[in-house]
């Protein structure tokens, strides 16, 4: 076998996502599809691209969602890696839509999110979706936990669903959750935003993958981004990483129920988000970034 031929080292190690062992440097669809999350991309044939590579980089974990786009980011999946490679795990997440103008809304009846698996099931061509989180929004018609809950159950009791997450939930959502068997929790969480500690302790406690979104500080304006801060740039420049890079580092050496699902659009940036697994935060630098969440509020 030639080097080009071998399959790559899983990036940043392994871990159990749904019952599957995946690399602990996944990727996230989300910045696939045009600005805002809507419509095509600017560049498809980038996009396809970025997909096949961060595979080639031995990627083995696509968080994606049939509302990214809509329609879109399933869509370039398929196009990109269909038939899939054996090792590869599809994560998707069902519980909300866009309306005609792009914003997005509850669709958290049992009905809906059914409609929302067999809708990803068909757009990413496969039988079964390994893991589904079940997106919570705070917002509209309340929906009875426990009902969406059941259906989420039902769904995976037919094999339309090999896992069940939970997405953007508080600690006692989690804690009403956990006994259906949650694979994994997906809150937004970074170097800068920590709110989410106590969710990851509950994590840990269950040995439940942790899968913060938005772990730069996502594309959203409004957002404080991870490769600003100051402390971060400094650490990157001193260990001769990118900002990114540190961010994406110290998630993974803060827990190890940690993945990652990085989003991004560029080629340049999958490959440093992939070569986060070769930076090593020394302890004086994981103590200055662990201080960073009390000193930015
Ligand atoms: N469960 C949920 O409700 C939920 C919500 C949001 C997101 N998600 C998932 O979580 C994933 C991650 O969140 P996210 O994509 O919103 O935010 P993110 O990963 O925190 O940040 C994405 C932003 O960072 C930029 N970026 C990525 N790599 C970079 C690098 N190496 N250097 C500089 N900038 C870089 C991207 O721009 P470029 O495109 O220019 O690289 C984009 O603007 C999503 O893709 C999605 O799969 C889930």
């Amino acid at each position: 076998m030639t080097t080009a031929n071998r399959t790559p080292e899983p990036p940043g190690g392994t871990a159990t996502l749904g019952g599957h062992q995946v690399a602990r440097i996944g990727f996230g669809a989300m910045q696939l599809p045009g600005p805002g999350v809507l419509g095509p991309p600017r560049d498809r044939e980038t996009a396809l691209a970025v997909l096949r590579s961060a595979v080639a980089f031995g990627v083995n974990h696509i968080d994606t969602a049939q509302f990214y786009g809509p329609d879109v980011a399933n869509e370039l999946i398929h196009a990109a890696l269909h038939p899939y490679p054996e090792d590869l795990v599809l994560v998707t997440k069902v519980g909300a839509e866009r309306d005609a103008e792009g914003n997005w809304t509850p669709a958290q009846r049992p009905e809906q999110l059914r409609a929302g698996v067999e809708a990803n099931l068909r757009s990413l061509g496969v039988e079964q979706v390994h893991v589904v989180n079940l997106r919570l929004l705070d917002e509209g018609e309340p929906v009875d936990l426990d009902d969406q809950l059941a259906e989420m159950v039902a769904l995976r009791d037919e094999g339309k669903i090999g896992a069940i997450g939970v997405s953007t939930v508080t600690l006692e959502q989690l804690r009403q959750a956990l006994p259906v068997g949650i694979a994994c929790v997906q809150n937004a969480y970074s170097l800068l935003d920590r709110s989410g500690e106590p969710l990851l302790e509950l994590c840990r406690e269950h040995d439940v993958a942790w899968v913060p979104y938005f772990p730069l500080g996502s594309a959203f304006p409004h957002l404080p981004k991870v490769t600003e801060q100051p402390a971060v740039v400094e650490a990157a420049s001193r260990l001769g990483a990118t900002p990114a890079q540190v961010g994406l580092a110290w998630l993974l050496a803060h827990d190890a129920h940690t993945l990652l699902i990085p989003g991004t659009s560029d080629p340049d940036h999958l490959a440093d988000n992939i070569a986060t697994a070769d930076v090593h935060l020394d302890a004086d630098t994981m103590k200055i970034l662990d201080g960073l969440a009390e000193s930015t509020g």
